[in-house]
């Protein structure tokens, strides 16, 4: 099925529960696609999983457009949705129009991703008002890492909770066509996804959301330093991965590559 932010809220009216992994790559995005994912995120976490950075801080705009529209070129049928980073949206309404008009009009996406909820409410009534889908995102919001000081569960306490409640209900009214809830705990993300009609996507958030997203590298296990408890691993990719590239080098190094059917 092609996708499209109606088909995508349409399944939550539906219940029937919504896909989601990150691509920044185009043989990634192909077989996202391929195996029916319904939303690939081209994800700010590109700075860290691609270029290796700390923070999701550094990346920049035209880096964004350039992954968006590789990702976009190999996407058949899934909603391909870009993470607006760092500063492209927060400075002002002119500036979010012009960058985030940039994402739609050069790399051929359905949509935008923006951070926070009452302090952009403003910039996502424009941004939907011109004809740009915008999914929200609440909870973690890496891009705020410096001011939360680490990556720990967010809204435990009731003010933060309140709060998230409500910045959910506003992302709704100013017209966000989902929202991404990240590492709360189990029971809010289930009052939210139960207090608005757009779909939640969760990550780390239990459950009861209307859909689920995972940085695709994590699925993959491509990470050995860290183990996050809200990931499921089903591939040990940087084993794996390893043990072929050594086990190349041990053929080059011992003359066994290239045999005589690989030669000419
Ligand atoms: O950048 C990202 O990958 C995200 C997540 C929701 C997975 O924002």
């Amino acid at each position: 099925m092609k996708h499209t932010i109606k088909t995508i809220f349409s399944m939550k009216l539906k219940k029937e529960k919504i896909t989601a992994l990150t691509a920044y790559d185009f043989l990634t995005a192909k077989f996202l696609d391929e195996s029916g994912i319904d939303i690939i995120l081209v994800g700010d976490s590109l700075s860290n999983v691609f270029q290796g950075n700390k923070t999701t801080l550094p990346v920049t705009l035209d880096e964004m457009i350039y992954h968006a529209k590789i990702v976009t070129s190999a996407v058949k049928n899934a909603l391909v949705i870009v993470d607006m980073p760092f500063l492209s949206y927060q400075v002002s309404e002119t500036d979010a129009i012009k960058n985030c008009g940039r994402i739609m009009k050069e790399t051929n996406c359905y949509g935008v991703k923006l951070e926070g909820g009452i302090e952009i409410a403003n910039i996502v009534k424009k941004l939907t008002s011109i004809g740009i889908p915008v999914m929200g995102h609440l909870g973690l919001t890496p891009q705020s890492i410096n001011q939360f000081g680490d990556y720990s569960l967010r809204a435990t306490e009731k003010n933060e909770a309140k709060k998230l409640l409500s910045d959910a209900k506003i992302l709704e009214t100013s017209n966000c066509f989902s929202i991404v809830l990240e590492k709360i705990p189990s029971q809010l993300a289930k009052k939210v996804t139960a207090s608005v009609s757009i779909p939640t996507i969760g990550i780390g958030a239990g459950i009861h959301c209307d859909g689920q997203i995972l940085v695709t590298h994590d699925i993959l296990g491509m990470f050995e330093e860290f183990n996050l408890k809200f990931v499921r691993k089903y591939f040990d990719g940087a084993k794996v991965f390893k043990e072929v590239f050594s086990k190349y080098k041990d053929d080059v190094k011992k003359k066994k590559f290239p045999n005589e059917k690989e030669s000419f």
